[in-house]
């Protein structure tokens, strides 16, 4: 793609692939992130782990311009770009792409046919993929998931089990070929081979114009996909990064010890705020 060829010096000389500052986002008049700051550069791979109920998932959503969250403060940029201006088809244009914690049903859009239209869309127009060549890169992606072929005309995520489910959002993810990767709790609900064949999808997409953000609360995808990065979430931002061994040491502890450090004695964006 042209766009990657220009890409390529302009990630590693000019800054980030994707730059989040000092973002606060509320729902409902609440405020849930609270002044979060992440840098993401092209070819790293970011986990975010935390708690429940500290804001994680409305950071994916916020981030993808989902009309529930709104944005109270600060900036994202994307190659430099204002995110907060961009539609959210733009957003998905410019190759941003989240796998929902809990995939929504579609009834009476076939998955194909959902995952050919937001291909189209993130070609652009006058690029748009001919339909045999869009059935055989479809077909080949499913059996490199273990997906049956069937799932092609089953509507989107209707009666699909977990597991499918989460499958299926890393087929759309192969299939888009996406920039910005958030995948927000991929692994909830996967079984074991599942998650390799997951983690093998995510890692022969580790490229120097692709930045991922993966959610997850276990060590154990991270040990399949290895983060760059680690960071915890509680209160809405994010309050302690460092490399994969943080995750082993949450893993082992929780969250008690760097509770007791931060000084925070409730580390949701519950009641007190
Ligand atoms: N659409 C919404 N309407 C009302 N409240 C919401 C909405 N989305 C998020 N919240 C609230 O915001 C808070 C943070 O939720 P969020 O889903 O972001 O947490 P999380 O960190 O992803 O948790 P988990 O680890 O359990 O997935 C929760 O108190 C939740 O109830
Ligand atoms: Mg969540």
């Amino acid at each position: 793609m042209q766009e990657n060829t220009l890409g390529k010096g302009w990630y590693g000389m000019a800054g980030p692939l994707f730059h989040i500052e000092d973002l606060h986002v509320s729902v409902e008049d609440k405020e849930i992130v609270r002044g979060l700051n992440l840098t993401l550069k092209g070819g790293e791979i970011h986990a975010i782990m935390g708690p429940n109920g500290t804001g994680k998932s409305t950071l994916a959503s916020a981030l993808m311009g989902h009309p529930a969250y709104e944005i109270i403060g600060g900036k994202v940029t994307l190659d430099g770009e204002d995110v907060l201006e961009m539609s959210v088809d733009e957003r998905a244009r410019k190759g941003m792409f989240l796998a929902m914690q809990y995939p929504a049903e579609v009834p009476g859009v076939s998955n194909a046919n959902f995952i050919r239209t937001a291909l189209n869309a993130r070609l652009g127009e006058g690029n748009e993929i001919p339909v045999m060549k869009f059935h055989r890169e479809l077909q080949a992606q499913m059996k490199r998931l273990n997906i049956d072929p069937v799932f092609a005309e089953r509507y989107l995520n209707e009666g699909f089990s977990g597991g499918e489910k989460k499958r299926n959002e890393i087929l759309q993810m192969v299939m888009l070929k996406p920039r910005v990767v958030i995948l927000d709790e991929i692994d909830s609900g996967l079984d074991i081979d599942a998650l390799k064949i997951v983690a093998e999808a995510v890692n022969s997409m580790r490229s120097p114009e692709v930045t991922f953000l993966i959610i997850t609360h276990y060590q154990r995808l991270l040990q399949y996909i290895v983060p760059d990065f680690v960071h915890v979430m509680m209160q809405g931002r994010i309050v302690r990064s460092g490399g994969r061994e943080l995750a082993e040491r949450l893993e082992a502890e929780g969250y008690d010890w760097l509770k007791h450090e931060l000084g925070i004695e409730d580390e949701t964006v519950g009641v007190q705020a």
